[in-house]
């Protein structure tokens, strides 16, 4: 199909950075849609480890156009970083980077209203990224953002000036914070506007010329379905469609032309920030999981919660995202535990349900239902095939695959791009 989407079947760092860029050989455009630097992608090539936290994972191939499309919120200072860090290693991107002008820009005040807002929440705290990707989303929502194209306007300097002014009273009533100075954010943003210059394009017909023209377009989520705005774990979840259901709004495509979906799951379950995570677990096999695991979060650093796989909730995930067909990602970090478990149910309310609610019942009331499976001691990042992996992990991944009636095409045993077995 000449579309083909990556997407997060959980609360994201799954590891579809991984799974996109040993995809991308086959890609012409490698398109990201929705989030922003709240994002953090991992690729292991060698024995260099790349972070991105707006390029899509795309860059690491040569010939490959990385789009970055309208429904992003771009902090453009972290995306001429990233640029750079690619300039110092002598790869040159002017050819294969294009930036939509209908994006919107994040500014220093989303960044200030994002950690204040946080910091007098109490209980109530989301755990953000501190990205600001809420308040750029909620000034797109209010028709007060300023897009990537308003950078070249006349019209600029006073919508800036109007919106520092409006913030400026925010961030001193309501959290006694310092005001930020409009003629610095000006001067800085409009150096970053000369430098994003080559970038910047109308990224919907770059892409729809290049379908028209028979190429093949790779779509990058970034987070996961649980963390999707409107059927994630609300409210804590990111401001964007983190699903299938954004790729339409973020990029024009039209919904009918999304094609195959490839879902990305870990094969255990984390979360960073707050809200319900029902599979959660403390103790023995949750410092099994966080220690070998690696699972620190990739944009701040804090330390993810680990449970045990929630089917219920993939199962939710590969239904609302019409997965085709699913990667398992980190199968290598369950060696060595003496049992696993998958929660097939919850408990809500004295009842029992397979189905993942949305909006009611709450999840926060879940107590997941598990089924004991047995574990496996052998180590399994060499392990090329599916038929050489122990019994019980061969046994874990076919239950995964029967409770979701989903094929489990790729399964991941190390972050290398050779640590990857297809079936
Ligand atoms: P925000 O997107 O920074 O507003 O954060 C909202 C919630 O989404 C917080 O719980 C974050 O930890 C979580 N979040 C945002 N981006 C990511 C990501 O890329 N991976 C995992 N969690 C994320």
């Amino acid at each position: 199909m000449p579309v083909l989407s990556v997407i997060g079947t959980q609360w994201g760092d799954e590891g579809k950075g991984k799974v996109l860029d040993l995809m991308a050989a086959r890609a012409d455009l490698v398109v990201r849609y929705q989030g922003g630097a709240n994002a953090g992608h991992t690729v292991v090539v060698g024995s260099e480890k790349f972070v991105f936290h707006l390029l899509p994972s795309g860059v690491l191939h040569e010939d490959k156009v990385n789009v970055l499309a309208s429904g992003m919120v771009i902090d453009p200072a972290q995306l001429l970083r990233e640029v750079k860090a690619f300039a110092d290693r002598g790869i040159d991107l002017s050819d294969r980077l294009r930036l939509s002008a209908a994006a919107h820009v994040v500014f220093p005040y989303h960044k200030a209203l994002d950690t204040a807002s946080e910091g007098v929440k109490g209980g109530l705290r989301l755990g953000t990224t501190g990205r600001g990707i809420g308040p750029a989303y909620s000034d797109k929502a209010a028709r007060t953002g300023i897009r990537v194209g308003d950078l070249y306007h006349e019209a600029f300097h006073e919508r800036l000036e109007a919106n520092v002014r409006e913030k400026n009273r925010a961030l001193q009533a309501l959290y006694d914070s310092e005001p930020l100075s409009f003629e610095e954010i000006y001067s800085e943003y409009s150096e970053y506007a000369r430098q994003l210059r080559p970038y910047v394009t109308d990224t919907y017909h770059l892409m729809m010329d290049a379908l028209d023209a028979g190429r093949y377009v790779f779509i990058e989520g970034a987070q996961g379905i649980l963390l999707d705005l409107d059927f994630g774990t609300y409210p804590f979840v990111t401001s964007s469609n983190a699903s299938v259901l954004g790729i339409a709004s973020g990029t024009g495509l039209p919904p009918k032309r999304v094609g195959e979906v490839f879902g990305v799951a870990k094969a255990y379950c984390t979360r960073v920030g707050e809200g319900p995570f029902p599979t959660e677990i403390s103790g023995k096999a949750a410092e099994h999981l966080a220690t070998k695991g690696h699972e620190f979060g990739t944009t701040t650093g804090r330390p993810r919660r680990c449970g045990w796989f929630d089917a219920v909730a993939a199962r939710f995930a590969v239904q609302i995202n019409g997965v085709d067909s699913l990667t398992l990602m980190k199968l290598d970090t369950m060696s060595g535990l003496s049992e696993v478990k998958v929660c097939t149910a919850y408990e809500i309310d004295g009842k029992r349900t397979d189905r993942f609610p949305v909006g009611f019942p709450s999840v926060a009331d879940a107590t997941p239902q598990f089924e004991t499976l047995p574990g496996w001691g052998e180590e399994i990042d060499n392990v090329r095939r599916f038929q050489d992996l122990p019994d019980a992990a061969r046994n874990y991944v076919h239950f995964l695959e029967d409770f979701l009636r989903v094929k489990i095409a790729i399964v991941s045993v190390g972050p290398a791009r050779d640590q990857t077995i297809f079936r």
